[in-house]
């Protein structure tokens, strides 16, 4: 018997809420609230059976070995999962429409089949025809993965079973996918859930990896990755501007590796390629002469990646200064400003000021305040910063600079890209130099520094 539970069901957070309103009552979403009868399992609530079923208990030993990885042969994607796919495992890939999500895992799984493995590829968006033509136009039309374009669950979980079992399957897109248990409209996040649930216990029982694309919604309609990334084993993100052309590919979530991993690709019009030395690409178009512009020596993860660090600085045309940004935190510019201004004797709060990372870069690293006041300090006194100079390092409120950690891996980048100085903490350890070094003690010293350069 099949228990039916009238409700509206919150499509941001999955609450229940009895009757309608315009406004969930759990996480404040607005017009969130989608009627979804939900379809409790069978029998429950009723009479349990009196004993359970008794399983062996094991050792942590036993099971210690790392799992076989299932290598794709796309480097950035392997880099990224750890080092291949899990067998039995469940990944979510999530990003934007029009991302490049499907295009990344026809790729991959061709990639995959291209070294005599075997994937299935299921797309619930598209049609076989269309998926036939996006191959072709990659060039990747004769590589022996097996396609299907379906939606049901219980349709792809009974063609998996029929045929020799493939070790990666590939769900575009999670969204569509829809059981016929429930009668819930597909994209709910009843459905996702369901259908998510279903495809997690089909890898676990088989020996696939299953791999499932995500859309994140801005409008809370459809339930997005978000509601099932407790469900599955890791969780990647796709990430970049549309108007950029490359892409970055992120661990969010790993239960087999590390999650500061990136994975750098770049969109052409012969799908996605990679890009093994990201740094190159992010600097390409550098105008290294002009005031406001200093470069971050970064890491995402493990890896270095040098950027551009844009700033300006305008006169104030209204009453109150005018902060923009692109690329970093709002909120640490705001304290970069302040501790320039209180510590560094740089009347700068006064102006407009605008901060942009270039190429459509997102940094998160406190490493990047260095990089960032010297932009802007660049850019409100107009003289330049020194050619060729690499910045990094902390501010602390107090104005002194903090060391960064991968110190030497950050040089060692800078250097293999033609940088011969770089700006650093003072009291940074540092190895072996391979560039000449500038200890930064604080930030009136850097002041100092540039206006005498
Ligand atoms: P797609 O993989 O369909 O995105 P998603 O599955 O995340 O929604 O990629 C969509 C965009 O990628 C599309 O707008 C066009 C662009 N694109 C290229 O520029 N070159 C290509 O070779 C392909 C296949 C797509
Ligand atoms: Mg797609």
């Amino acid at each position: 018997m099949k228990v039916k539970a009238p409700g509206y069901m919150c499509q941001a957070c999955g609450a229940v809420q009895p009757k309608w309103s315009g406004r969930c009552d759990e996480c404040g979403a607005w017009n969130s609230l989608i009627e979804e009868a939900r379809g409790l399992p069978a029998g429950a609530g009723a009479r349990r059976s009196s004993k359970g079923r008794i399983f062996a208990l094991e050792t942590l030993l036993a099971t210690a070995n790392d799992p076989a990885r299932r290598v794709t042969g796309i480097a950035e994607f392997d880099r990224v999962t750890g080092g291949g796919v899990v067998p039995a495992s469940a990944l979510l890939l999530g990003g934007d429409p029009g991302v490049g999500k499907s295009t990344l895992l026809l790729q991959v799984a061709a990639s995959f089949v291209n070294s005599g493995r075997r994937a299935v590829y299921i797309s619930g968006e598209e049609a076989l025809p269309q998926l036939r033509l996006r191959a072709v136009r990659m060039g990747l039309a004769d590589a022996p993965l097996q396609l299907g374009a379906a939606t049901c669950v219980e349709d792809i979980l009974a063609t998996l079973a029929a045929g020799p079992a493939p070790e990666i399957v590939v769900i575009d897109s999670i969204q569509t996918i829809w059981s016929s248990a429930l009668d819930a409209a597909p994209g709910t996040i009843t459905q996702v859930r369901t259908a998510t649930h279903d495809l997690v216990r089909y890898a676990k029982t088989s020996d696939a990896a299953v791999i499932l694309i995500g859309h994140v919604t801005k409008d809370g309609q459809i339930a997005g990755p978000k509601a099932v990334e407790h469900l599955v084993d890791a969780v990647l993100y796709f990430e970049g501007e549309r108007a950029h052309q490359f892409r970055i590919l992120r661990a969010v979530k790993n239960r087999f590796g590390a999650t500061d991993e990136i994975g750098v690709f770049e969109m052409t019009g012969a799908g996605l390629a990679e890009v093994p030395n990201p740094s190159a690409l992010f600097l390409g178009d550098r105008s290294a002469t002009s005031a406001g512009a200093a470069v971050f020596a970064g890491m995402e993860g493990t890896r270095p990646l040098l950027c551009e660090v844009q700033a300006l600085a305008a006169a104030t045309g209204y009453g109150t200064a005018r902060r923009a940004v692109v690329g970093w935190d709002p909120g640490r510019l705001a304290m970069v400003l302040a501790v320039l201004e209180a510590r560094g004797g740089v009347g700068i709060s006064a102006s407009d000021v605008y901060l942009n990372v270039a190429g459509g870069l997102k940094i998160a690293e406190p490493a990047a305040d260095l990089a960032a006041a010297a932009a802007l300090i660049s850019a409100f006194t107009g003289r330049p910063l020194p050619k060729d100079c690499v910045i990094f390092g902390e501010i602390a409120l107090s104005g002194d600079i903090r060391p960064a950690p991968f110190a030497d891996s950050r040089l060692r980048e800078a250097a293999k890209l033609g940088f011969s100085l770089a700006f650093v903490p003072a009291g940074a350890r540092i190895s072996a130099a391979p560039l000449e070094l500038t200890q930064i003690r604080n930030v009136a010293h850097l002041a100092s520094l540039l206006a005498n350069a």
